[in-house]
């Protein structure tokens, strides 16, 4: 396998983004990486993307994304794993760049959640219609149930939980790209309005439209595009039982667990290792499952890590500095481009107020549903 480097980023705002369509979207993220990268060719594209069918009524993303570039004839492929497809589009690039068949490979998300559909139902078609969906469970109360096994396992309080939003809202603050900008208190995250107990509204993500795309190249390469090129030292993948009910243990993610086990051995690096992380907080109980999963934590004590403020800027380990997808905002299918460009900015000294001073390695993950497919990649400055 060939070395893989990115060697540029675009990305839109995250929001309510009225003006914009998916396509529009799209094209916006994907020239902002190839003018940065002084590059009007491209060798194949990937397109994560959830559900822009039951979103906006348009499937066959490939061909008309590569087209919206300008660029018919392109190998151009779309990829869905959920709220994972972002990362499960980086990795497809990733692999292909590596096995030596391509040389420049554009890796994007886009998804475009606020244009009239049902989005409550929309994204309950990522979990398991059958034992879950049929009965009337949504998102926020899968994760809601998440939240109640992990109080009752690990004596983790509510506002373990709320600590969780107001720091990536602490750290949103300083994204211009993020959806909310705005700080928010403990007493203002446990006395917004109940959305499936014992979540709240500030513990939610929000809805949100958005696109983000990275160009891959060999790193053999890399300097014909950028002096600052990112390695991409790891890439793990993996997926666990689909439905809570079947898992050992609702309280703990196997798939972040065995991917980042993965992403951990191909970069021959542990947790200790990395400087920065984005990791999934689609709700706040998620950000404390993964880093208990990732082994950043010991289990059970993700809550009290935050709460002493390890997972802060400053901390032990800054953990979703670009504000996480709880105040950036998440647009699902483009999430996991999203945190690899902080990652990526954060690797070459760019995030500004955001920076973690010397951060050298850093890890992405991204997951989709409750947890049932997780992508983790590990990256280092070169
Ligand atoms: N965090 C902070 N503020 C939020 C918010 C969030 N997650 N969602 C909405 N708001 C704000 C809006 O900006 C608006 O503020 P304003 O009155 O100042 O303009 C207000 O709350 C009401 O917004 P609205 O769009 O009416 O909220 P809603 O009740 O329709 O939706 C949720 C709120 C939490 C239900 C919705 O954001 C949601 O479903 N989030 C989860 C998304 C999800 O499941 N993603 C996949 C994860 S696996």
């Amino acid at each position: 396998m060939r070395d893989v480097a990115i060697v540029a980023a675009g990305m839109t705002p995250f929001g309510e983004l009225w003006q914009w369509s998916l396509r529009d979207l799209f094209g916006a993220a994907a020239l902002e990486a190839l003018r940065h990268a002084r590059t009007d060719h491209l060798d194949a594209i990937y397109v994560g993307n959830m559900s822009g069918g039951q979103f906006v009524g348009q499937e066959h993303l490939g061909p008309l994304m590569a087209d919206q570039l300008g660029m018919a004839g392109v190998p151009a492929t779309r990829v869905e794993s959920a709220c994972a497809s972002g990362g499960a589009a980086l990795r497809a690039a990733f692999l292909e760049v590596a096995s030596g068949m391509s040389d420049l490979v554009l890796a994007a998300g886009v998804e475009k959640m606020n244009d009239g559909a049902d989005v409550t139902s929309v994204l309950a078609s990522a979990a398991d219609q059958e034992s879950e969906v049929y009965h009337g469970v949504t998102f926020p109360g899968l994760y809601a149930l998440i939240a109640r096994a992990h109080m009752e396992t690990h004596g983790t309080t509510l506002e373990d939980l709320a600590v969780v939003s107001v720091k990536n809202h602490r750290h949103g603050a300083h994204n211009p790209k993020a959806q909310f900008r705005q700080e928010v208190t403990v007493d203002q995250v446990m006395s917004s309005a109940l959305v499936a107990d014992p979540l709240r509204l500030l513990h939610c993500s929000p809805v949100s439209d958005g696109a983000a795309a990275v160009l891959l190249c060999p790193l053999g390469r890399a300097k014909e595009f950028t002096d600052r090129p990112v390695k991409i030292r790891a890439s793990g993948m993996a997926t666990s039982a689909m439905a809570l009910a079947d898992r050992r243990d609702p309280a703990f993610l196997d798939a972040v667990s065995v991917a980042g086990g993965r992403a951990y051995t191909m970069a021959g690096l542990g947790p200790a290792d990395i400087d920065v992380a984005e990791v999934h907080d689609c709700f706040t109980i998620a950000e404390l499952c993964v880093l208990e999963a990732l082994c950043f934590t010991e289990r059970g004590r993700a809550g009290e890590a935050t709460r002493a403020g390890e997972t802060t800027l400053g901390g032990r380990i800054p953990v979703n500095t670009s504000g996480g997808l709880k105040a950036k905002g998440h647009p699902v299918g483009a999430t996991g481009i999203a945190q690899v460009i902080e990652i990526f900015e954060q690797l070459r000294g760019e995030a500004g107020e955001r920076q973690v001073p010397d951060a050298a390695v850093g890890l992405a993950q991204n997951m989709g549903g409750s947890g049932a497919s997780a992508v983790v990649h590990i990256f280092e400055r070169v």
